[in-house]
């Protein structure tokens, strides 16, 4: 059984609190697909210093992030949970990489072309227009099969298939296998709870933008009670944009409770209007994220559980990456220490 699981690779970066988005767009399904794969979940620090960021808060996040996988249900003895930056072969491949990669591809990715506009064009540091690079690194060291990442990822899984095919075809057809990515289902894209029409993000600073994973339950009433919706009354799934507040409501709802969406209709036909909707919302997201929030606080009393775990983590991944980093440098001419 566990040879023909298929390989896995994804990572979440420790740049911000994670939201009920990432949960159910990422990590519940992570949790969920462990038995079917031979999964890699990595905290992807050395990508969070592509912006500007305070030291401090990256070695809590990195932690935190790593607490929050084990806490949503990732077991360590099942998938393989670590930092990217304790596995020094990302940096070196990423090198390597970054010399076989056209400026021509970094230049047209989007993410970058948005992250850019935000700065000042020649202070834009390096690392964020090679941010793709270094992610390639992240997949192709472990000869990911299947790579899940939201629908915003498809370019840079796309871009990772490219170079992956470039490096083949210079070093050898077996150099690296040729990922394929895993968007989430419809259901699972969660958007701002402040602008339903934009995708629930870690790094919005907007107070009423995301529910956090670790919020308390009279912040998440006071979010989701302030959550934008339209001038109607009807509680009924849509994909028009108009009603994208609704809509996202009842994705929340959904994804929380498992129900069906004709059983939710059903149920909020006889509703007073829209408070009574982001009431039960609230509710089902408190209740949910209960068991979630009580392991975390017990996993987290002693931050050696986890600092351990990480430990293990990033041996085994070392194994992996060691070995497909020797082959390409040994291939593109390196000689041997
Ligand atoms: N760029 C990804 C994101 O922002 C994070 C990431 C880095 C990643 N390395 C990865 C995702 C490797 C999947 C695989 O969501």
């Amino acid at each position: 059984m566990t040879q023909n699981r298929k390989r896995v690779l994804s990572g979440i970066q420790p740049s911000g609190n994670l939201t009920i988005g990432n949960y159910l767009g990422a990590i519940k399904q992570w949790a969920e697909n462990q038995h079917r794969f031979d999964a890699y979940y990595c905290v992807v620090d050395l990508h969070a210093i592509t912006v500007e960021h305070d030291p401090a808060q990256l070695r809590e996040k990195t932690r935190e992030v790593a607490a929050i996988y084990l806490a949503c249900g990732i077991d360590p003895t099942l998938s393989t949970i670590f930092v990217q930056s304790h596995v020094k072969a990302h940096s070196e491949l990423a090198w390597l990489l970054t010399c076989q990669t056209p400026l021509g591809w970094l230049y047209r990715m989007t993410q970058f072309k948005d992250k850019s506009a935000k700065q000042e064009a020649m202070s834009v540091s390096t690392g964020l227009l090679s941010y793709p690079v270094l992610m390639a690194a992240d997949i192709l060291l472990y000869q990911a099969e299947v790579v899940p990442v939201g629908d915003d990822q498809r370019q840079h899984l796309e871009f990772t298939r490219d170079l992956a095919q470039r490096m083949n075809h210079l070093y050898g057809e077996d150099t690296f296998t040729i990922p394929e990515v895993m968007i989430p289902p419809a259901g699972a894209r969660i958007m701002g709870l402040d602008n339903p029409t934009a995708k629930m993000s870690k790094s919005e600073a907007a107070q009423l933008h995301a529910v956090y994973i670790l919020d308390e339950p009279d912040t998440i009433r006071k979010k989701i009670m302030k959550s934008v919706t339209d001038s109607g009354k009807e509680i009924q799934f849509s994909d028009d944009p108009s009603r994208a507040g609704v809509n996202n409501l009842l994705t929340i709802y959904q994804a929380f409770t498992s129900q069906s969406a004709e059983a939710i209709e059903a149920h909020f036909s006889t509703a007073r209007g829209y408070g009574d909707l982001k009431k039960a919302v609230a509710e089902a997201v408190i209740e949910s994220l209960q068991p979630i929030q009580q392991r975390y606080r017990e996993l987290t009393e002693d931050v050696r559980n986890i600092d351990d775990l990480l430990a293990q983590g990033a041996e085994k991944a070392r194994a992996i990456a060691n070995r497909t980093l020797a082959i390409v440098q040994e291939r593109m001419g390196f000689l041997s220490a």
